[in-house]
Protein backbone atom coordinates (compact mmCIF):
# COMPACT_ATOMS: atom_id res chain seq x y z
CA UNK A 1 0.00 0.00 0.00
CA UNK A 2 1.16 3.48 -1.47
CA UNK A 3 2.08 5.48 1.85
CA UNK A 4 0.27 8.93 1.76
CA UNK A 5 0.86 12.88 2.22
CA UNK A 6 -1.61 15.78 2.86
CA UNK A 7 -1.06 19.08 0.38
CA UNK A 8 -3.61 22.04 1.03
CA UNK A 9 -5.01 23.67 -2.39
CA UNK A 10 -6.13 27.40 -1.76
CA UNK A 11 -9.46 28.14 -3.11
CA UNK A 12 -8.08 31.39 -3.92
CA UNK A 13 -8.64 30.97 -8.03
CA UNK A 14 -6.61 31.10 -10.93
CA UNK A 15 -3.57 29.06 -11.57
CA UNK A 16 -0.68 30.64 -13.96
CA UNK A 17 2.42 29.24 -15.44
CA UNK A 18 4.57 30.23 -12.63
CA UNK A 19 2.71 27.93 -10.20
CA UNK A 20 2.10 24.94 -12.90
CA UNK A 21 5.67 25.05 -13.80
CA UNK A 22 7.24 25.80 -10.41
CA UNK A 23 5.31 23.33 -8.27
CA UNK A 24 2.14 21.72 -9.20
CA UNK A 25 3.76 19.59 -11.89
CA UNK A 26 6.13 18.04 -9.80
CA UNK A 27 3.84 17.45 -7.04
CA UNK A 28 1.45 15.97 -9.28
CA UNK A 29 4.69 13.70 -10.14
CA UNK A 30 4.34 12.65 -6.78
CA UNK A 31 1.27 10.51 -6.94
CA UNK A 32 2.83 7.83 -8.85
CA UNK A 33 4.75 7.00 -5.95
CA UNK A 34 2.37 8.18 -3.21
CA UNK A 35 -1.07 7.92 -2.68
CA UNK A 36 -1.30 11.87 -2.02
CA UNK A 37 -4.18 13.86 -0.24
CA UNK A 38 -5.33 17.19 -2.17
CA UNK A 39 -7.11 19.30 0.03
CA UNK A 40 -8.86 22.42 -1.08
CA UNK A 41 -8.38 23.89 2.14
CA UNK A 42 -12.05 26.48 2.81
CA UNK A 43 -11.66 26.42 6.19
CA UNK A 44 -8.22 28.23 6.29
CA UNK A 45 -9.59 30.36 3.69
CA UNK A 46 -12.34 31.69 5.89
CA UNK A 47 -9.62 33.12 8.19
CA UNK A 48 -10.00 35.95 6.08
CA UNK A 49 -13.24 37.96 5.07
CA UNK A 50 -14.99 36.53 2.31
CA UNK A 51 -17.87 36.00 0.35
CA UNK A 52 -19.98 32.73 1.38
CA UNK A 53 -22.18 32.72 -1.77
CA UNK A 54 -19.06 32.78 -3.37
CA UNK A 55 -16.83 30.08 -1.55
CA UNK A 56 -18.59 27.07 -3.45
CA UNK A 57 -17.14 28.35 -7.03
CA UNK A 58 -13.75 29.29 -5.73
CA UNK A 59 -13.76 25.40 -4.32
CA UNK A 60 -14.63 24.11 -7.61
CA UNK A 61 -12.75 26.05 -9.66
CA UNK A 62 -9.21 25.40 -7.86
CA UNK A 63 -10.67 21.23 -8.07
CA UNK A 64 -11.13 22.21 -12.09
CA UNK A 65 -7.91 23.69 -11.99
CA UNK A 66 -5.94 20.96 -10.20
CA UNK A 67 -7.29 18.29 -12.45
CA UNK A 68 -6.45 20.16 -15.76
CA UNK A 69 -3.47 20.64 -14.72
CA UNK A 70 -2.83 16.53 -14.39
CA UNK A 71 -4.38 15.82 -11.23
CA UNK A 72 -5.28 12.24 -11.56
CA UNK A 73 -8.43 10.90 -9.12
CA UNK A 74 -8.18 7.54 -9.40
CA UNK A 75 -4.23 7.70 -8.05
CA UNK A 76 -4.82 10.93 -5.82
CA UNK A 77 -7.66 12.07 -3.45
CA UNK A 78 -8.76 15.36 -4.30
CA UNK A 79 -11.18 16.55 -1.38
CA UNK A 80 -12.29 19.94 0.49
CA UNK A 81 -11.23 19.94 4.07
CA UNK A 82 -14.33 20.84 6.05
CA UNK A 83 -15.86 17.22 4.14
CA UNK A 84 -13.92 15.41 6.57
CA UNK A 85 -14.57 16.94 10.16
CA UNK A 86 -11.43 14.86 11.16
CA UNK A 87 -9.24 18.17 10.29
CA UNK A 88 -10.40 20.10 12.96
CA UNK A 89 -10.99 17.51 15.50
CA UNK A 90 -7.75 16.75 15.79
CA UNK A 91 -6.76 20.75 15.37
CA UNK A 92 -8.37 20.90 18.64
CA UNK A 93 -6.81 18.26 20.45
CA UNK A 94 -3.06 19.90 19.13
CA UNK A 95 -4.33 23.63 19.78
CA UNK A 96 -4.26 21.40 23.79
CA UNK A 97 -0.88 21.34 23.57
CA UNK A 98 0.43 24.23 21.36
CA UNK A 99 1.74 27.41 23.41
CA UNK A 100 -0.07 30.65 22.40
CA UNK A 101 3.12 32.67 22.60
CA UNK A 102 4.42 29.90 19.85
CA UNK A 103 1.94 30.68 17.58
CA UNK A 104 1.89 34.61 17.76
CA UNK A 105 5.36 34.15 16.63
CA UNK A 106 4.75 32.92 12.91
CA UNK A 107 5.61 35.14 10.36
CA UNK A 108 2.42 34.92 8.39
CA UNK A 109 0.48 35.16 11.25
CA UNK A 110 2.13 38.58 11.94
CA UNK A 111 2.01 39.21 7.99
CA UNK A 112 -1.96 38.79 8.27
CA UNK A 113 -2.30 41.09 11.63
CA UNK A 114 -0.91 43.81 9.13
CA UNK A 115 -2.54 43.45 6.65
CA UNK A 116 -5.97 42.70 7.79
CA UNK A 117 -5.47 44.87 11.74
CA UNK A 118 -9.66 44.90 11.55
CA UNK A 119 -9.88 41.34 11.24
CA UNK A 120 -7.58 39.48 13.39
CA UNK A 121 -9.76 36.81 14.71
CA UNK A 122 -8.88 33.19 16.50
CA UNK A 123 -9.04 31.49 13.30
CA UNK A 124 -6.03 33.64 12.02
CA UNK A 125 -4.28 32.96 14.93
CA UNK A 126 -5.23 29.17 14.50
CA UNK A 127 -4.20 28.77 11.44
CA UNK A 128 -1.02 27.02 11.49
CA UNK A 129 -2.52 24.35 14.03
CA UNK A 130 -5.61 23.43 11.77
CA UNK A 131 -2.89 23.53 9.04
CA UNK A 132 -0.61 20.77 11.39
CA UNK A 133 -3.50 18.66 11.82
CA UNK A 134 -4.04 18.63 7.96
CA UNK A 135 -0.73 17.13 7.55
CA UNK A 136 -0.60 14.64 10.72
CA UNK A 137 -3.97 13.44 9.96
CA UNK A 138 -2.77 11.12 7.06
CA UNK A 139 1.02 10.88 8.96
CA UNK A 140 2.53 12.73 6.30
CA UNK A 141 6.09 12.38 5.71
CA UNK A 142 6.96 14.52 2.95
CA UNK A 143 4.38 17.82 2.02
CA UNK A 144 5.39 19.75 -0.91
CA UNK A 145 4.96 23.13 -0.37
CA UNK A 146 6.12 26.61 -1.28
CA UNK A 147 8.73 28.06 0.41
CA UNK A 148 6.79 30.76 2.32
CA UNK A 149 5.18 27.58 4.18
CA UNK A 150 8.50 26.43 5.52
CA UNK A 151 7.77 27.96 8.88
CA UNK A 152 4.29 26.41 9.18
CA UNK A 153 6.44 23.23 8.49
CA UNK A 154 8.65 23.56 11.03
CA UNK A 155 5.82 24.27 13.30
CA UNK A 156 4.33 21.30 12.42
CA UNK A 157 7.26 18.98 13.14
CA UNK A 158 6.97 20.49 16.39
CA UNK A 159 3.40 19.71 16.81
CA UNK A 160 4.38 16.23 16.20
CA UNK A 161 7.15 16.12 18.85
CA UNK A 162 5.06 17.34 21.50
CA UNK A 163 2.42 14.89 20.77
CA UNK A 164 4.99 12.40 20.82
CA UNK A 165 6.70 13.17 24.02
CA UNK A 166 3.32 14.03 26.11
CA UNK A 167 1.04 11.18 24.44
CA UNK A 168 3.64 8.25 23.17
CA UNK A 169 5.36 8.23 19.22
CA UNK A 170 1.96 8.63 17.17
CA UNK A 171 3.38 11.11 14.68
CA UNK A 172 6.20 10.84 12.14
CA UNK A 173 7.96 14.76 11.66
CA UNK A 174 6.91 15.49 8.15
CA UNK A 175 9.69 16.99 5.55
CA UNK A 176 8.72 19.73 3.43
CA UNK A 177 9.60 19.10 0.18
CA UNK A 178 10.14 22.31 -1.85
CA UNK A 179 9.83 22.59 -5.71
CA UNK A 180 12.91 22.61 -7.59
CA UNK A 181 11.12 23.88 -10.79
CA UNK A 182 11.38 26.95 -13.35
CA UNK A 183 11.72 30.39 -11.48
CA UNK A 184 9.41 31.91 -13.22
CA UNK A 185 9.58 35.96 -13.21
CA UNK A 186 6.26 37.97 -14.22
CA UNK A 187 5.95 39.77 -17.58
CA UNK A 188 7.67 42.68 -15.84
CA UNK A 189 10.59 40.94 -15.91
CA UNK A 190 11.84 41.95 -12.73
CA UNK A 191 8.87 40.11 -9.71
CA UNK A 192 8.52 36.37 -8.78
CA UNK A 193 4.96 36.34 -11.31
CA UNK A 194 1.95 37.03 -8.89
CA UNK A 195 -1.28 36.88 -9.24
CA UNK A 196 -0.97 40.32 -6.75
CA UNK A 197 1.28 42.21 -9.35
CA UNK A 198 -0.56 41.60 -12.26
CA UNK A 199 2.38 40.23 -14.05
CA UNK A 200 0.81 36.63 -14.78
CA UNK A 201 -0.06 34.32 -17.55
CA UNK A 202 -2.68 32.19 -16.41
CA UNK A 203 -3.49 28.28 -16.98
CA UNK A 204 -6.76 29.56 -18.77
CA UNK A 205 -5.95 32.76 -20.52
CA UNK A 206 -7.26 32.43 -24.39
CA UNK A 207 -4.64 33.11 -27.63
CA UNK A 208 -5.35 36.05 -27.46
CA UNK A 209 -5.00 37.14 -24.13
CA UNK A 210 -1.46 35.79 -23.89
CA UNK A 211 -0.82 37.98 -27.53
CA UNK A 212 -1.73 40.63 -25.37
CA UNK A 213 0.10 39.93 -22.46
CA UNK A 214 3.04 39.26 -24.88
CA UNK A 215 3.25 42.01 -26.79
CA UNK A 216 3.98 44.25 -23.78
CA UNK A 217 6.18 42.04 -21.84
CA UNK A 218 9.87 43.61 -21.03
CA UNK A 219 12.63 42.60 -22.98
CA UNK A 220 16.12 43.81 -22.42
CA UNK A 221 15.52 47.48 -21.72
CA UNK A 222 18.65 48.62 -23.21
CA UNK A 223 17.22 47.36 -26.17
CA UNK A 224 15.48 50.40 -27.62
CA UNK A 225 15.24 49.54 -31.06
CA UNK A 226 15.13 47.00 -33.75
CA UNK A 227 18.80 47.38 -34.76
CA UNK A 228 20.06 47.65 -31.11
CA UNK A 229 21.99 44.79 -30.12
CA UNK A 230 20.38 42.73 -27.35
CA UNK A 231 21.80 40.73 -24.27
CA UNK A 232 19.60 37.90 -24.31
CA UNK A 233 21.20 36.49 -20.65
CA UNK A 234 18.91 39.92 -19.07
CA UNK A 235 16.21 39.47 -21.44
CA UNK A 236 12.83 37.84 -19.26
CA UNK A 237 11.78 36.36 -22.98
CA UNK A 238 14.67 34.54 -23.46
CA UNK A 239 14.09 32.74 -19.79
CA UNK A 240 11.07 31.50 -20.76
CA UNK A 241 12.48 30.37 -24.17
CA UNK A 242 14.13 28.12 -21.92
CA UNK A 243 11.24 26.79 -20.75
CA UNK A 244 9.03 26.50 -23.37
CA UNK A 245 11.59 26.46 -26.64
CA UNK A 246 13.73 23.56 -28.75
CA UNK A 247 17.78 23.87 -27.66
CA UNK A 248 17.79 25.45 -31.15
CA UNK A 249 15.25 28.20 -30.96
CA UNK A 250 16.91 28.90 -28.00
CA UNK A 251 20.14 29.23 -29.62
CA UNK A 252 18.72 31.13 -32.68
CA UNK A 253 16.71 33.69 -30.51
CA UNK A 254 19.81 34.30 -28.30
CA UNK A 255 22.18 34.94 -30.71
CA UNK A 256 20.04 36.55 -33.01
CA UNK A 257 19.23 39.10 -30.27
CA UNK A 258 23.19 39.99 -29.67
CA UNK A 259 23.80 40.87 -33.55
CA UNK A 260 20.13 42.41 -33.92
CA UNK A 261 19.48 39.92 -36.36
CA UNK A 262 16.33 39.09 -35.23
CA UNK A 263 13.47 41.35 -33.27
CA UNK A 264 11.72 41.46 -30.27
CA UNK A 265 8.54 40.80 -31.83
CA UNK A 266 9.57 37.91 -33.57
CA UNK A 267 11.52 36.37 -30.72
CA UNK A 268 8.08 36.88 -28.91
CA UNK A 269 6.46 34.90 -31.56
CA UNK A 270 8.60 32.13 -31.27
CA UNK A 271 7.57 32.17 -27.81
CA UNK A 272 3.39 32.74 -28.17
CA UNK A 273 2.88 30.04 -30.37
CA UNK A 274 4.90 27.50 -27.22
CA UNK A 275 3.04 28.93 -25.06
CA UNK A 276 -0.35 28.53 -26.57
CA UNK A 277 0.41 25.06 -27.54
CA UNK A 278 0.91 24.61 -23.54
CA UNK A 279 -1.63 26.24 -22.01
CA UNK A 280 -4.62 25.01 -24.61
CA UNK A 281 -4.78 21.76 -23.52
CA UNK A 282 -5.27 22.90 -19.84
CA UNK A 283 -7.70 25.65 -20.69
CA UNK A 284 -9.98 23.60 -22.64
CA UNK A 285 -9.97 20.76 -19.45
CA UNK A 286 -10.93 23.08 -17.30
CA UNK A 287 -13.50 24.46 -19.15
CA UNK A 288 -14.77 21.44 -19.66
CA UNK A 289 -14.26 20.49 -16.35
CA UNK A 290 -16.58 23.38 -15.06
CA UNK A 291 -19.21 22.61 -17.76
CA UNK A 292 -20.24 19.87 -15.91
CA UNK A 293 -19.48 21.10 -12.06
CA UNK A 294 -21.82 17.59 -10.76
CA UNK A 295 -19.18 15.41 -12.37
CA UNK A 296 -16.50 17.48 -10.23
CA UNK A 297 -18.47 17.18 -7.17
CA UNK A 298 -18.72 13.48 -7.58
CA UNK A 299 -15.09 13.73 -7.39
CA UNK A 300 -14.97 15.85 -4.47
CA UNK A 301 -17.40 13.50 -2.81
CA UNK A 302 -15.51 10.27 -3.76
CA UNK A 303 -12.28 12.11 -2.53
CA UNK A 304 -13.55 12.88 0.75
CA UNK A 305 -14.84 9.36 0.93
CA UNK A 306 -11.92 7.18 0.48
CA UNK A 307 -9.91 10.19 2.77
CA UNK A 308 -12.44 9.93 5.55
CA UNK A 309 -11.20 6.07 6.70
CA UNK A 310 -7.63 6.98 6.86
CA UNK A 311 -8.37 10.15 9.19
CA UNK A 312 -10.88 8.12 11.15
CA UNK A 313 -8.22 5.07 11.98
CA UNK A 314 -5.59 8.49 12.97
CA UNK A 315 -8.50 9.63 14.94
CA UNK A 316 -9.01 6.30 17.23
CA UNK A 317 -5.63 6.33 17.83
CA UNK A 318 -5.04 9.86 19.01
CA UNK A 319 -8.18 9.61 21.35
CA UNK A 320 -6.89 6.54 22.66
CA UNK A 321 -3.52 8.21 23.44
CA UNK A 322 -5.09 11.16 24.84
CA UNK A 323 -6.90 9.21 27.13
CA UNK A 324 -10.37 10.57 26.00
CA UNK A 325 -11.90 7.51 24.52
CA UNK A 326 -13.63 5.44 27.18
CA UNK A 327 -16.89 3.82 25.63
N1 LIG B 1 -1.06 27.28 4.13
C1 LIG B 1 -1.02 26.69 2.82
C2 LIG B 1 -0.91 27.81 1.78
O1 LIG B 1 -1.18 28.95 2.06
C3 LIG B 1 -2.26 25.86 2.54
C4 LIG B 1 -2.35 24.66 3.41
C5 LIG B 1 -3.30 24.39 4.36
C6 LIG B 1 -1.45 23.54 3.39
N2 LIG B 1 -3.05 23.19 4.92
C7 LIG B 1 -1.94 22.64 4.36
C8 LIG B 1 -0.32 23.23 2.64
C9 LIG B 1 -1.29 21.43 4.63
C10 LIG B 1 0.32 22.03 2.90
C11 LIG B 1 -0.15 21.15 3.87
O2 LIG B 1 -0.57 27.54 0.65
Amino acid sequence: MKKHFFSGIQPSGKLHIGNYLGAIKQWIALQDQYEPVFGIVDYHAMTVRYDPAEMGERVLDAAASYLAAGLDPSKSILMVQSDVPEHTELAWIMNCITPMGRLSRIPTFKEKVRQHPDNVNMGLFDYPVLMAADILLYKSEIVPVGEDQVPHLEFTREVARRFNAVFGETFPEPAEVLSTGARILGLDGVNKMSKSLDNCIYLDDTDEDIRKKLATAFTDPARKRRDDPGDPDICNIMNLHRVFSTPEEQKRCAEGCREASIGCVDCKKILMGHMMEMIAPLRERKADLLARPDDVRDILRAGAERARPIARATMDEVRRAVGVSVT
